[in-house]
């Protein structure tokens, strides 16, 4: 049992003595299934909530601050220290990984390693940028000295399916840039911070980050209130973006920092190499149970090809392995929210009522927190399956005839962040590739959605994002190009 009885305000961690939440596993660890007890946080209230807010804004202190104004080399080392101490955690933090949301052994220690990786290519990424580069401009004889400058205090709330990975990919470029944090995490995968929180406490200057524990409204709505926050940086849904921006009183003043909801498509064209699809589809569709923003949320197959695409599609997905993550080539695992089977039985119940068949043998089984995904076809507009993000297991395939249909869909879609388009006419494809680009941000030839390599952008049109991702785009996300103007031939050659 892992009881994280303490939280990180002011560079102190400090022990709370109040009500502690009780953290769930939905992988049994009995016979007959019962949830699993991994341990407890602190559920902490408003005045920790406000504690924490203060700590980082007196740490920013309106950007004169110790933080916002030390060396770029001193804030440097600041990080390097914990990625050092963060990579002796490894072990520990894979295994709760795994725990809390049943990710795959393999998986879980490709988000701890991947995040490393993250660290150290924006600490690179920020040692190259434009910061104190001079600009000169022959008419005016001015110079201009690029700086990028922080934004302030940022509030970060990380997202349950990478709470390592997208969490740190918010915080790690927020802090490097000079801004202070109140961070808060998901509610699944929040005992994998314990092991961190040390590496935080020791690497970084007192109030810069600031940790808490509880729940998700309960502690942003008072921080969002007081008008200290400069920064929402939140990897969720966009109801929950809503309702904590909605609560800032200087809307104008607050700049977004967001990922959302994605319906990605997959759009297998007639002339498809049908075996490569067919894998990419399954990996886009199925990884950690399609619960990735970036999956593949809907399937369209030329009519042509899609009785042959369904049927090995449909035994392709009957053969992925379900188990325990640490277990071996196991691809499906528990779900961690408790009530997702049963919204994903929703789902396929109303796709059904409406036409659709599940054709997949194993489609539906439920066993423990899980329910085996079902491939439903021929999935139609009036069904929810077509337009909602599952974000889980079940996997609507449509027909099309013509290509303007998946295109129309798109463009009335709320969503834009990707889409994988298999083909292998390049004649076909270059015009088509030419429209995607405006209706999604990515666009995947012959593979699968992916948000990765991170050096990529990683955004959205529409409701699926606000402002930009990646090791390059995070740092210009959380700051602002500033410059100094000058004729005085002393300051440039300084
Ligand atoms: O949930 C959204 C993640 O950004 C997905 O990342 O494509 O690397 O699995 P991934």
């Amino acid at each position: 049992l892992v009881s994280q009885n303490t939280y990180l305000v002011g560079g102190e961690l400090k022990e709370w003595k109040g009500e502690m939440a009780e953290v769930y596993s939905t992988i049994s660890s009995t016979e007959e299934y019962e949830p699993t007890l991994l341990g407890t946080v602190p559920n902490l209230t408003e005045n920790e909530a406000l504690e924490a807010l203060n700590a980082a804004y007196r740490a920013y202190d309106k950007g004169q601050g110790l933080w916002p104004t030390m060396r770029v080399a001193d804030r440097i080392s600041c990080m390097e220290e914990f990625a050092e101490q963060m990579k002796t955690k490894r072990g520990e933090v894979v295994k709760l990984l795994m725990w809390e949301i049943g990710k795959s052994l393999p998986d879980s220690e490709k988000e701890f390693d991947r995040t490393v990786e993250y660290i150290y290519d924006t600490i690179e990424d920020y040692k190259q940028m434009d910061r104190d580069s001079a600009k000169f401009e022959k008419n005016s004889g001015v110079h201009a000295h690029i700086r990028r400058g922080p934004l302030g205090v940022v509030l970060c709330l990380g997202p349950y399916n990478y709470p390592l990975n997208e969490t740190f990919a918010l915080l790690i470029p927020a802090l490097i840039m000079g801004n202070t944090t109140v961070f808060k995490p998901a509610k699944h995968g929040v005992l994998l911070l314990s092991p961190l929180m040390e590496a935080f406490q020791n690497s970084f200057p007192e109030g810069v980050v600031n940790i808490i524990y509880g729940r998700g409204r309960v502690l942003a709505t008072p921080i969002m209130k007081t008008g200290k926050v400069d920064v929402l940086a939140l990897i969720g849904n966009s109801k929950s973006a809503n309702a904590i921006q909605a609560n800032h009183p200087y809307k104008n003043r607050l700049r977004l920092v967001l990922g959302l909801e994605a319906k990605n498509p997959g759009i297998v064209l007639p002339d498809a190499d049908l075996d490569l699809a067919i894998n990419e589809c399954i990996t886009g569709s199925t990884s950690f149970n399609g619960q990735r923003c970036t999956a593949l949320k809907v399937l369209y197959v030329h009519e042509h090809i899609v009785d042959k695409f369904n049927k090995r599609f449909a035994e392709r997905v009957d053969a992925l392995k379900f188990g325990n993550p640490w277990e071996d080539s196991v691809k499906l695992t528990p779900l961690p929210e408790p009530g997702k089977p049963a919204y994903i039985q929703e789902l396929i119940d109303d796709a059904t009522k409406k036409g659709a068949k599940i054709i997949n043998k194993k489609g539906g089984e439920t066993t423990d927190n899980y329910i085996y995904p079902a491939v439903l076809y021929p999935v139609s507009k009036e069904m929810r399956v077509y337009k909602e993000e599952q974000f889980g297991p079940v996997i609507p395939i449509v027909s099309f005839k013509n290509i303007q249909e998946p295109l129309d869909d798109m463009a009335e879609s709320n969503y834009g962040q990707q889409v994988s388009v298999f083909g292998s006419e390049v004649k076909t494809l270059a015009p088509l590739i030419d429209t995607l680009v405006n209706l999604v941000c990515r666009v995947n030839l012959n593979s699968a959605a992916q948000r990765g390599p991170d050096v990529y952008p990683f955004t959205g049109r529409k409701d699926s994002a606000v402002a930009t991702l990646s090791v390059h785009d995070a740092l210009r996300s959380f700051s602002i190009r500033t410059f100094v103007a000058s004729k005085d031939t002393a300051y440039n050659n300084a």
